[in-house]
């Protein structure tokens, strides 16, 4: 399986011959590579509903036909806005899919989409983690969260491969909290996240990869990709 990261909270997973994006934010991220026109996707996974997740979601469904899987109400309002292929699951609930298996977990986060033109906020459920498994390996991908104490419950029944953990502080977890984090969800292999996209929550993920002391940090660069 190869990962990618794409800044901000964008990954990429390739399994199966399919394509994975999780979060995929592209328009207005200046940290990232890729392109919204060309970017290949057969599967979108949300964390939530925040803009900055969504990002470019409906024009990449659109385009590639991607089916998008989200918490249901986030599910529900991609259906509205023209997603054909939607998957909704909730808090706590697996799907074995054709590409991998989906969990979600909980987020201490919000999740909400703000329509900028009509100046309205819409709630789109509760906001989640994922763990996606494929081809024996687990990855977790937190989403946007605080930290909270049932991360070593997602540590004990989940043996993760590939954390990639919020950093940036100001909305999310920070360094500090982030620390705690892989001590308790006990990843092999740590990847910060979300963090110098915004002047709110610049971060040095340097830094913290190497105050870990749970498992193997890692910064990857936009663009970088291992193997797994
Ligand atoms: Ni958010
Ligand atoms: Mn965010």
């Amino acid at each position: 399986m190869k990962v990618s990261y794409h800044g901000h909270s964008v990954v990429q997973i390739e399994t199966g011959g399919k394509t994975i994006l999780i979060d995929p934010f592209i328009t207005g991220n200046e940290l990232t590579d890729l392109n919204v026109d060309h970017v290949e996707a057969d599967v979108i996974l949300l964390t939530h509903g925040h803009n900055d997740h969504v990002g470019d979601t409906v024009a990449i469904a659109k385009r590639t036909g991607a089916l998008v899987v989200a918490v249901a109400e986030l599910a529900t309002y991609m259906g509205f806005q023209g997603v054909e292929n939607v998957h909704p699951m909730s808090i706590g609930g697996a799907y074995q899919f054709d590409f991998g298996r989906v969990k979600f977990t909980q987020a201490f986060h919000g999740s909400s989409f703000t329509e900028e033109d009509s100046q309205k906020i819409v709630y789109t459920g509760m906001p989640g983690g994922i763990l996606f498994t494929a081809e024996g390996k687990t990855i977790y991908h937190a989403g946007d969260t605080a930290l909270f104490s049932d991360m070593k419950l997602i540590g004990e029944r989940h043996p993760i491969d590939l954390a990639f953990l919020p950093i940036g502080d100001n909305f999310t977890m920070g360094p500090e909290d982030a620390k705690t984090a892989t001590e308790w969800i006990g990843a092999s292999l740590t990847v910060p996240i979300h963090y110098n996209t915004f002047p709110p929550i610049k971060q040095d993920p340097h830094a913290f990869v190497t105050s870990l002391q749970s498992g193997e940090g890692r910064v990857l660069e936009v663009g970088e990709t291992i193997e797994l």
